[in-house]
């Protein structure tokens, strides 16, 4: 009799959510994809591993069937998944206005609770309108530009005497070394510039686990890490309180305001690391590979740099600057090109916060939108031959084209604060790369979207030193 009640109540329970569902999904006047399996839904198709600049098979069918906005039932629930650039701008556009982050709980154990990427309201534009300043252009020309140059070239000076590298290892490394120092003044490859970049990069691999806390698990794993990254900060805090000399880096910049609780400065330093690191890093072993099927882009990446020095030199100074850099419209294809086919935040997770009329659509309050950023970068109407890396369909008569469809750092209120320092240090290495070596693939390694964007064997590469001529 208990054992009937109770079976009757769970399926009364389920019918109840079902219909729920059912008018949320019909009145919203989305399509709808399948159920898919019971509890997680379509998540195993929607995860599964393909080349990251290819829509992949469940992305390729869907859109194909539903369109380009649909409902979907993964990772245990109903939510609207968007391919579509205008809804996707819409969403980020009104970011705190009808949307809000969609991340897991398990976040800001991660990332802590002042994380830029977690503030809210006034806390929020208050830290970032601290941090936009300090990555004001004048600062981007004083001493980021000069930094990346020498960590770039030191970094690849010492590959000299090797024929193989594995790619995804050394770009992670100049992203790390290049943040970490203009963060807290860290030694590129000292031991503890090594130990505070494993430890980031658990922090990284625990991002969208399930919050498990048990020994030997990733999570645990990323938990501790977080302390070790929290407890590095909170000493070099410490330090600087007894010494007079005035470090020029983002955690003195912070000191001098003087607003801020040691709490804040470790999870805004946390966080500012961690934008610099994982996802530059990643950008440049894209950019390794692309640039690596495409030989007559890399020449003319030379050939750019050449006369840009050429005409330097005969105003009597060869030092590239920040306007040097932006001026220079085929580095900037590559770059978009790039962040294009190499989309590493390839989802936004937002969620709406009122009942939203959008273009006849209805998108319930509560509910997540997944604005894919990644398949909107290869839509074949914005971008021909989608799947192809052509730096060159960036090229107009009136300089580098704008899309609508692309959004590599997302817009409006959360758009990422270190657009311009990526684009700059994107531009570095890449210079220093094809001015430094030719390289072919050790093997094929092409970019996965799992759906990180992964290299599976980190992507060795032959390299050999050259040095280019005008
Ligand atoms: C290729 C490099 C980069 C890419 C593709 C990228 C991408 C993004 C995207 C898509 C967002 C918005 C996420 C959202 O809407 O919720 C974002 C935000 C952010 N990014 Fe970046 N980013 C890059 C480099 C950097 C760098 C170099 C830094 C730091 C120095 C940085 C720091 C941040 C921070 C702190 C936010 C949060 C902004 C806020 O919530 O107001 N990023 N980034």
């Amino acid at each position: 009799m208990v054992f009937s009640l109770l079976i009757t109540a769970i399926l009364a329970i389920v019918a109840a959510k079902t219909l729920k569902e059912y008018l949320k999904i019909r009145h919203s006047n989305i399509p709808s994809a399948n159920m898919g399996w019971p509890l997680i839904g379509e998540t195993l198709s929607f995860v599964k591993a393909h080349p990251a600049f290819t829509l992949g098979d469940y992305l390729q069918h869907h859109i194909a069937k539903y369109g380009t906005v649909f409902w979907a039932n993964i990772f245990g629930k109903w939510l609207i998944h968007s391919v579509d650039p205008e809804l996707n701008r819409f969403v980020v556009n009104n970011e705190m206005k009808m949307f809000k982050q969609g991340w897991p709980r398990s976040l800001s154990r991660l990332i802590g609770n002042n994380a830029l990427t977690i503030s809210l309201g006034d806390a929020h534009k208050r830290r970032r309108a601290e941090v936009l300043n300090y990555l004001s252009g004048s600062r981007l020309e004083s001493t980021f530009l000069r930094d990346m140059e020498q960590i770039a070239s030191a970094h690849m000076e010492s590959w000299r005497n090797r024929d193989m590298v594995i790619a995804t290892d050394e770009t992670r490394k100049y992203a790390f070394y290049m943040i970490a120092k203009k963060a807290l003044s860290m030694t590129p490859g000292s031991p503890e510039t090594e130990k505070l970049m494993e430890a980031l990069n658990d922090i990284y691999m625990g991002i969208g686990l399930i919050y498990v806390n048990f020994p030997g698990t990733r999570f645990r794993k990323a938990l501790q890490s977080r302390a070790y990254v929290q407890e590095v900060i909170r000493q070099k805090l410490e330090q600087r309180r007894l010494k007079d000399q005035e470090d020029d880096d983002f955690l003195n910049y912070l000191i001098k305001d003087g607003t801020y609780s040691t709490e804040e400065m470790g999870d805004l330093v946390q966080n500012f690391i961690f934008g610099g690191n994982e996802v530059i890093g990643r950008t440049l072993a894209a950019a390794i590979y692309y640039l690596g099927t495409c030989p007559q882009a890399c020449d003319q990446l030379r050939e750019e740099r050449l006369q840009v020095i050429k005409s330097k030199q005969q105003s009597g100074d060869s030092s590239l600057t920040l306007s040097d850099y932006r001026g220079m419209e085929f580095t900037q294809c590559v770059v978009n090109e790039t962040l294009r086919l190499g989309t590493v935040s390839r989802f936004l997770h937002k969620v709406a916060t009122a009942n939203i009329q959008y273009k006849g659509y209805v998108i319930p309050r509560g509910c997540t939108v997944i604005a894919n950023i990644s398949a909107m970068h290869l839509d074949p109407t914005e971008f021909k031959d989608p799947e192809t890396f052509n730096p060159w369909r960036w090229l107009t008569p009136n300089g580098v084209k704008k899309s609508r469809s692309f959004m590599p750092f997302s817009g409006g209120a959360r758009h990422c604060i270190g657009a311009e320092l990526a684009k700059l240090e994107l531009m570095v290495f890449i210079h220093q790369l094809v001015m430094k070596y030719e390289w072919e693939f050790a093997q094929n390694d092409p970019p996965m979207a799992t759906p990180r964007l992964e290299f599976p064997n980190c992507l060795p590469i032959k390299i050999r030193a050259i040095s280019p001529k005008l």
